[in-house]
């Protein structure tokens, strides 16, 4: 199973568990997802939904191989569907960070209420290198917490950064030990669920009002963008690129 799932009372958690391929994530995973994020929206009895990866990798982001066969075209691939239900779901995302986050594995915590890093983490936007541009809303919600100077470096350079300085940047609501960050997200979003649903609900709606129809018009743009340059050369190339780097090839 490349998504695992495991419910502890009115928590949610939600694993990548793609070892071989550093979880890397494909388009049925990015089905798997949201029908996981849908149906704990849909849930009573789930309150909290808790992100996580492996102890030593969150995700490699897009699986890159599943990506050229597989390009997103349009507002129903899967990656969108995805993006569309994480940023629009109305019960709290918690998310634990151990090894590294690339991509989306980044820019997934943009969406989230509260994130534990392990000091372990390394986080990567690397879209320019590949000939891409930002997703998830990052394009709108980093400047948003990092401030424009700090956001532009992370986005415009796409170079990987450990958990301090995402914790200066903003995304990350502490650094723990690797080892004790699943078990503290775990805490977390415990008492999250502990917490009167409908205040929850509705803090989290309060939080997010200024920004839902600005996000929600950030994705598709970033989306089209996204589309055009994956069938561009810069981007053909650094993929390309990639996939020749494998052992095996
Ligand atoms: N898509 C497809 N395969 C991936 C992948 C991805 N995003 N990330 C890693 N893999 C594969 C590697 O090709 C390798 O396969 P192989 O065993 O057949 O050679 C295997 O997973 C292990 O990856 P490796 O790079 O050897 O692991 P690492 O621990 O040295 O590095 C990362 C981990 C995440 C830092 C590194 O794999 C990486 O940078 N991946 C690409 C991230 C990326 O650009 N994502 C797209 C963002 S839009």
């Amino acid at each position: 199973m490349d998504i695992v799932t495991e419910r502890r009372g009115a928590v949610e958690a939600v694993g990548f568990n793609r070892p071989a391929r550093r979880n890397a994530i494909t388009s049925a995973m990015y089905t798997a997802l949201r029908e996981r994020v849908e149906a704990a929206e849909a849930d009573e009895g789930v309150r909290v939904v808790l992100f996580h990866g492996l102890p030593d990798v969150f995700t490699s982001g897009n699986d890159i191989e599943d990506f050229q066969e597989r390009a997103p075209r349009g507002e129903d691939a899967p990656v969108f569907r995805f993006l569309q239900a994480v940023s629009g779901a109305q019960k709290p995302l918690v998310a634990a960070v151990t090894g590294p986050a690339v991509g989306i594995g980044t820019t997934l915590l943009l969406h989230c209420e509260l994130v534990y890093a392990g000091d372990n983490a390394r986080f990567a936007m690397p879209f320019t290198q590949l000939g891409l541009v930002p997703e998830f809303a990052s394009s709108y919600l980093l400047p948003l917490v990092a401030g424009y100077q700090r956001a532009a470096e992370l986005l415009l350079l796409g170079e990987t950064f450990d958990a301090t300085k995402a914790y200066e940047a903003g995304f990350v609501t502490r650094v723990v030990p690797a080892a004790e960050a699943l078990e503290v997200a775990w805490q977390a979003a415990t008492k999250l669920a502990a917490l009167p649903p409908r205040s929850i609900l509705l803090t989290k709606s309060l939080l997010k009002s200024a920004h839902r129809e600005a996000v929600r018009a950030r994705l598709a743009v970033e989306s089209e963008h996204f589309r055009t340059l994956l069938g561009e050369p810069a981007a053909r190339a650094a993929l390309a690129a990639f996939l020749a780097k494998r052992k095996g090839s």
